[in-house]
């Protein structure tokens, strides 16, 4: 055993060093290729009640061409993939990652009208010890540090359960010198044990990549004076304050506006104290995401720590609480998640923001619609890494599919890979959609084995292929259940409870008059629902209950799904409209993509080609 020479203090894990005590590199994945899958620009968000929902008065701040950026995936990929155009070009990184808790945290998701559903967003658990939980944060402080400009700043918000591990790891990444405040961030509430101190703190640990060149409006985020301090007003209207026994006037900071002197306030401590939890304020912008946080604690991180026009990033951007505030803010905006649920509550919360309450004025809305965000994936790029990282080979990768599908595998076939009851299952590859052709194949191999019934596990699928799946079943004479692998397989904790649902399908009328269009949904299908379980099923009164969001381009070009038009559900507002309609301006052949998303976050997408006369 070598000589342990000890020439500073640091956190050590196990994972860090190697066996020969060489600090082990940080892997640096990627880059990966970021894919654009949905561009929301001046989409018509359709509300029964609403005509201002029109996308007519969002603002262009100064940045041409630029769009926010909403993207799924494992943050670690995205952020290497991100440095290639992004080093340091951030001014503010606000991460709320999960604190090692040990719990698994929901999302509640509307159905219909009356219902929601509980499904899981995201999950804490780390094993034992935390090693795993500080090699994952420790890889991405690292990339993130590349990522921040020369006067930036990164908020890392945690609680008592890993605070101090954290801030003894960032003292290594950022420097000793460039941490500014531990902000304590006290909410108030009831103390549920008699046992213990009540637990009403969370810790923010605030560091700058150079101390001295970051920026930090003080005046900006000042608190009003308590009642108990009396300011006296002079012949000119300025306040100032003076103490017992002296003649001097103490003059508070103060701007001169509509006529009169205004007072600032003082400059805030690092301990907030007048922002309420979530748990206690639910209120107006509760979404029904655990652990979301409250807008007013983001706006202060926010103001103090960028200016408009600046880019903000949140890498566990859950419900997209740093985003809402980053876009009323007038900051340039990034925000990644691994949960799909997290990123259809924030794309919801985007599309809505013109209704939730304006930061600067507490009595008005916002008002003003979301500028123009696109939605990003790794696409096949993360299930190959995860594949590389995490199997011996493809066969092994398979294999773990299909455990978790509750199938066996199987050998001598050329397609099918498995076998579930009665049923032969195929796998789809990693990095293609099940085509025709593949579905082809694995009926074709089904049938010579006397099969009766054909499972299709797949990652994506090739448009519309559900409607071509039932007519084969019909012609083939053979049960055909196409089910959707979740992305959740990826992750260590998920794979113990991931559902593998059907693929589903829906039907559309489309009428076409003069240069008018109408798209009407008229039905949604999921014609196997035997893997979905009765507490969901039995909150299903009609079709439409399905049906969380539907979007529609009606240009489509470039496998790249621009968001003209979309109707979905929220907590407070559960109206979906059913029917579109769209004029076209020049006459020609169209092809038209209707996209629907259901409760359980899972995309169907359907192409249609009309003609415009
Ligand atoms: C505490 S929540 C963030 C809540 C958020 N601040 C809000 O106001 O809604 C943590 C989020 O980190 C996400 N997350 C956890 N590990 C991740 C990873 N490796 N990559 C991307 N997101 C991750 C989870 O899905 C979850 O949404």
């Amino acid at each position: 055993m070598p000589k342990v020479d000890i020439k500073k203090t640091e956190l050590v894990w196990s994972g860090k060093y190697n066996e020969e005590r060489v600090l082990n590199p940080v892997e640096r994945p990627g880059p990966f290729p970021l894919q654009v899958s949905e561009i929301i620009d001046n989409p018509k968000v359709n509300r029964n009640n609403s005509q201002l929902m029109l996308y007519d008065n969002h603002e262009n701040i100064s940045n041409e061409g630029w769009k926010n950026k909403l993207i799924l995936g494992d943050n670690k990929l995205v952020i290497t993939s991100l440095l290639e155009n992004f080093a340091g070009k951030i001014n503010l990184i606000y991460i709320d990652p999960p604190f090692a808790t040990g719990s698994d945290f929901k999302v509640k998701i509307p159905v219909g009208e009356k219902s929601e559903i509980e499904e899981k967003a995201y999950y804490d658990k780390w094993g034992k010890g935390l090693d795993n939980y500080l090699q994952m944060i420790y890889e991405r402080l690292v990339f993130m540090k590349e990522l921040l400009a020369e006067n930036g700043s990164i908020y890392v918000h945690l609680d008592w359960h890993t605070a101090h591990y954290v801030k003894v790891m960032m003292d290594e990444i950022f420097g000793y010198k460039n941490m500014i405040n531990e902000v304590i961030w006290s909410f108030k509430g009831t103390t549920i044990s008699a046992k213990m101190y009540g637990d009403k703190h969370d810790n923010i640990l605030f560091y700058v990549k150079n101390k001295g060149k970051h920026i930090f409006n003080a005046d900006s985020i000042r608190i009003p004076f308590s009642k108990e301090t009396k300011f006296k007003q002079d012949e000119n209207g300025k306040w100032y304050r003076q103490y017992l026994k002296e003649t001097k006037k103490y003059y508070a900071s103060q701007d001169f506006i509509n006529g009169k002197w205004v007072i600032r306030g003082k400059y805030r401590y690092d301990v907030i104290d007048d922002v309420p939890s979530m748990g206690t304020a639910h209120g107006y912008e509760y979404l029904g995401y655990d652990t979301q946080k409250k807008e007013d604690l983001l706006k202060i991180f926010i103001l103090a720590s960028s200016n408009p026009g600046d880019i903000v990033a949140d890498f566990f951007c859950g419900s997209g609480t740093t985003l809402a505030v980053a876009e009323k803010l007038g900051r340039r905006w990034i925000g990644c998640d691994s949960s799909i649920h997290a990123i259809n509550t924030t794309k919801k919360r985007l599309l809505e923001i013109e209704k939730s309450k304006d930061l600067m004025n507490k009595n008005n809305l916002y008002g003003k619609k979301a500028r123009p965000f696109e939605i990003l994936t790794l696409d096949s790029y993360e299930r190959k890494y995860w594949q590389v990282k995490t199997f011996k080979d493809i066969s092994d990768c398979i294999a773990f599919i299909l455990n978790a599908y509750g199938a066996e595998p199987i050998l001598d076939y050329t397609y099918l890979r498995g076998k579930k009851e009665n049923a032969l299952v195929y796998v789809g590859d990693l990095d293609s959609p099940i085509t025709i052709q593949n579905l082809i194949n694995a009926v074709k191999e089904c049938k010579q084995a006397g099969g009766q019934e054909l499972h299709i596990l797949g990652w994506e699928w090739e448009m519309s292929l559900n409607t071509v799946i039932q007519d084969i079943a019909e012609r083939e004479g053979i049960i055909i259940k196409p089910r959707i692998i979740p992305r959740d397989i990826m992750n260590r904790e998920a794979v113990k409870n991931i559902r593998f649902f059907e693929l589903s399908y829906f039907n559309v009328d489309i009428e076409i008059e003069g240069n008018q269009l109408q798209v009407e949904l008229k039905d949604f299908i999921i014609p196997h629902k035997d893997l979905i379980p009765n507490s969901i099923k039995d909150k299903i009164e009609k079709w439409t209950d399905w049906v969380d969001y539907w979007a529609i381009d009606f240009d489509y070009k470039e496998n790249i799904f621009n968001n003209n038009w979309t109707s979905y559900r929220t907590k407070k507002d559960r109206t979906l409209t059913l029917k579109a309609t769209y004029k076209y301006n020049n006459p020609g052949r169209y092809k038209i993509c209707v996209k629907v998303t259901d409760i359980f976050g899972i995309d169907t997408s359907q192409l249609f080609e009309i003609e415009i006369k």
